[in-house]
């Protein structure tokens, strides 16, 4: 497509340059023959001089300009419908070429403003940030704050929820990048970036596929909590490292990683992944007795920094590991108060943050029937339209189910057809039905 853009571009710098030339040599000739007066006007005057006769004005001259009408005449009739007809194709090539562009622009672009937090390609990462007390605004902890992958963030949102994000800037941990939100990029900066995370978006396999390691992680963690020594040796070694950490020196921290290291190669071993993915699969039955739990690590799934969960957004604390009440310089998190003095409850499950607090029944409350809630989190909420029984849509609340964008067009092979014909882009769903239905089942149980 560039080739035939270039291809376009040159036949026209071809065309200009012959009717400048053209131009030039008309001049040229026009003023040569207006030169070499000299006699008297009677004689010199155009009508005077002598002109063809009759024979050769009404054969040879006539015919003459009779054929280079008719030859003007044939280039407009044939190369205008031409050129015409060739239209369409110039504006796709012309959008394709700009999409190319783009993307590369965007991942350069990415790679300035957004890998330091989300990692290279969007892959998620962690952002440094100080967390104050709500109510004094006193210094509390710095804390590594989880920025979650962006490679399936097309099919939570629609990319006009993530220029909202990207201009606005979330919760004051990740920056606003927009001009409305006081940022340093421009309108069009910004949509080339989200062009090009279009590139970096994982297809369907490869979501699952991270959505279970991060369901086979979550469920080795049950199984230590499960074991009272061995919870104890991995609350010791973390709380070693977080120490460690803030003495900032080389020696300590590395032991105090070999450590945490040493316990978790002991859990992996007596919690090899084959078992934990079989169990997953055994608790996913609905009619089994932990299926809330299934639907718990589902909810609490740390894979791609939490892009497939929901505790990052329905839980205080998540995303920094607040729920480890002794990663903050080993003061617990119940310390912090709110506005009003109050301690903040620490870390409880779907207690509410960016995301409304889910517990004391309140889904069931706004969402009385399960199949309303099933659908809502399918979809996720729409900025201005009303959900549930008295819920106010911003547009933030993700939709887990695949997401269809009539803006995007691609090609595809039509088996039947026999042709290529173009579809619209249908990205990826982050949970299956029969996730979604599992976590509905846990929160409403809250
Ligand atoms: C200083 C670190 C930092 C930088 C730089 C940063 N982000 Fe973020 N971003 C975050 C954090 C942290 C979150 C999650 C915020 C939260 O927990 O509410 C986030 C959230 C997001 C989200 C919402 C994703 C979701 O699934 O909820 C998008 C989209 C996003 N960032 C895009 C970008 C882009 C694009 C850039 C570059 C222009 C960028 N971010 C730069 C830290 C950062
Ligand atoms: C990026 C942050 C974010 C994530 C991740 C997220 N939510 Fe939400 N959720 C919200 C916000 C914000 C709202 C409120 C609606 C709005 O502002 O659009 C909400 C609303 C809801 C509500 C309605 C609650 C009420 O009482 O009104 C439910 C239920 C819900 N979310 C469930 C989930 C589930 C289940 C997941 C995970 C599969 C999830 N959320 C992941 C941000 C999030």
């Amino acid at each position: 497509m560039i080739l035939a853009q270039t291809a376009v571009r040159n036949v026209g710098v071809v065309i200009f340059a012959i009717v400048i030339v053209g131009f030039i040599l008309y001049l040229f000739f026009n003023l040569l023959d207006s030169k070499g007066e000299g006699g008297a006007e009677i004689e010199l005057a155009a009508n005077r001089k002598p002109y063809f006769d009759d024979e050769i004005l009404e054969t040879r001259k006539l015919d003459q300009s009779l054929m280079s009408g008719l030859v003007l005449l044939s280039v407009i009739g044939i190369a205008l419908p031409l050129y015409w007809l060739g239209e369409p194709g110039r504006q796709e090539g012309y959008v394709e070429n700009t999409i190319e562009l783009w993307t590369e622009e965007g991942a350069e672009s990415f790679e300035a403003s957004c890998s330091s937090c989300h990692g290279g390609g969007g892959a998620g990462g962690i952002a440094a940030f100080a967390i104050t007390d709500q109510g004094s605004g006193e210094f509390v902890a710095s804390v590594d704050w989880v920025a979650p992958s962006l490679t399936s963030a097309l099919t939570r949102f629609t990319e006009e929820e993530i220029t909202y994000t990207l201009n606005f800037g979330r919760n004051g941990v990740m920056p606003a990048w927009g001009a409305p939100g006081g940022g340093p990029l421009t309108e069009q900066q910004i949509e080339i970036i989200i062009v090009y995370l279009r590139s970096v978006q994982k297809d369907a396999d490869a979501v699952q596929a991270a959505v279970q390691d991060g369901l086979v992680e979550g469920a080795r963690l049950e199984w230590v909590s499960r074991d009272e020594d061995l919870s104890e040796q991995l609350r010791e070694a973390n709380f070693g490292l977080a120490q460690a950490s803030q003495t900032g020196q080389g020696s300590l921290i590395e032991e105090a990683q070999a450590e945490l290291s040493e316990v978790q190669k002991t859990i992996g071993e007596l919690f090899p992944a084959e078992d934990m993915a079989a169990w997953l699969a055994e608790i996913s039955d609905p009619s089994h007795a932990e299926y809330l739990t299934y639907g718990e690590l589902l909810f609490t799934n740390r894979a791609d920094a939490g892009a497939y969960g929901c505790a990052r957004c329905h839980t205080a604390g998540w995303s920094y590991d607040g729920a480890n009440d002794l990663s903050i310089d080993g003061e617990p998190l119940s310390t912090i108060t709110d506005e009003d003095g109050n301690e903040v409850p620490g870390h409880v499950q779907g207690g509410g943050w960016f995301g409304p607090n889910l517990t004391n029944g309140s889904t069931k409350k706004q969402f009385p029937d399960s199949d309303a809630m099933i659908d809502f989190i399918r979809r996720g909420s729409v900025n201005g339209e009303r959900y549930g029984t008295a819920g106010q849509g911003g547009g933030q609340m993700p939709g887990f189910s695949q997401r269809v964008d009539d803006d995007i067009l691609e090609e595809v092979f039509d088996e039947e057809l026999g042709e290529f014909i173009e579809v619209e882009k249908v990205w990826p769903a982050s949970l299956t039905e029969e996730q979604i239905a599992a976590i509905v089942a846990y929160e409403r149980s809250l």
